[in-house]
């Protein structure tokens, strides 16, 4: 049985990864998951400087699924090259580091001081709903869209992902834009913008107002939009949003994901991708697909 999968010139061991901001670096993790199983690990958004995110409350949670206004706390490119990626370097996985320049140029020099040894590819953050500058500003543009893929590809070698924002309309506009930039494959989606109020105050609960929902409600949406991504690119497309089983994993792959990244699920059950996994090699034994690619874009319409 192969579950291997290729984007670009990568090979993946197999299509479960874990989304970005919701595995940090990987450390935290490591005392319940073995890192050397999974597909890849996309790690936390960074920006080219440390930056301390929004004030608290930064997670609001509903029934259906978590609201966060994180605001992209990070250590900084140069935080993450000396405290984070020695260690994932002992990993056999791959490395996606996610980047959210604050302008154009700051994306470049990400991407030349992250074109090293250790990292395997770059998503490129034109989605995050909780900053001032950039962010899902750049994501609602497709002019923004192909301008950062077409200035980051031409500084790197590394693979380049684009993730896109669902709050949009006409999710192929923008999926497009990415794939003429150069890009070799989107990932979708991020979180929806929501918002939840204090019924006693009657104030927002998040100073921004506005946050980002993800989780199982979020999850019909998600499919729909990389079934739709899946449609106007010829880009592999990386799925995500409030996966939380095999099933709905396979659920994305049928729509045309190539891999699906677990997000919000792990802070539930931190070994969930390592049930996810074993989940989809007994699917494939019930139903005698012996290439996971066999099943990829393999929707009845
Ligand atoms: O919902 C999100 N929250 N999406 C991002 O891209 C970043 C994150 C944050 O740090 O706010």
């Amino acid at each position: 049985m192969s579950l291997k999968v290729n984007i670009g010139n990568l090979e993946f061991k197999n299509p479960v990864f874990v989304a970005s901001g919701t595995f940090g670096f990987g450390k935290e993790y490591s005392q319940y998951v073995d890192l050397n199983k999974l597909g890849a690990i996309m790690v936390k958004g960074l920006t080219l400087n440390p930056k301390e995110g929004n004030p608290p409350p930064r997670i609001y949670e509903t029934p259906s699924g978590i609201l966060n206004s994180v605001g992209l706390q990070n250590p900084g490119v140069d935080g993450f090259l000396r405290d984070e990626l020695p260690f994932l370097k002992k990993f056999d996985t791959k490395v996606i580091v996610n980047i959210a320049g604050e302008t154009i140029e700051e994306f470049v020099t990400m991407a030349q001081k992250l074109d090293i040894d250790g990292v395997h590819a770059l998503e490129l953050n034109v989605s995050c709903p909780n900053v001032k500058e950039g962010g899902m500003a750049f994501g609602v543009n497709p002019n923004s869209i192909y301008e950062i893929t077409k200035r980051v590809k031409g500084v790197t070698n590394k693979i380049v992902i684009v993730k896109l924002t669902p709050n949009v309309a006409d999710i192929k506009i923008y999926a497009k834009a990415a794939e003429d930039g150069g890009a070799d494959a989107v990932s979708l989606i991020n979180t929806i913008t929501g918002m939840a109020v204090d019924i006693n105050s009657r104030k927002p609960i998040f100073k921004n107002i506005f946050a980002g929902l993800s989780g199982p409600a979020v999850k019909p949406i998600a499919l729909k939009y990389v079934y739709e991504a899946k449609k106007a690119v010829s880009i592999p497309v990386i799925g995500m949003g409030g996966i939380s089983s095999a099933e709905d994993a396979i659920e994305f792959m049928i729509v045309g994901a190539t891999a699906v990244a677990i997000g919000t699920y792990n802070f539930i059950n931190p070994t969930c991708t390592m049930d996810i996994l074993e989940d989809i090699k007994k699917y494939m034994n019930k139903n005698n697909v012996s290439d996971i690619n066999q099943i990829i874009n393999s929707i009845n319409v």
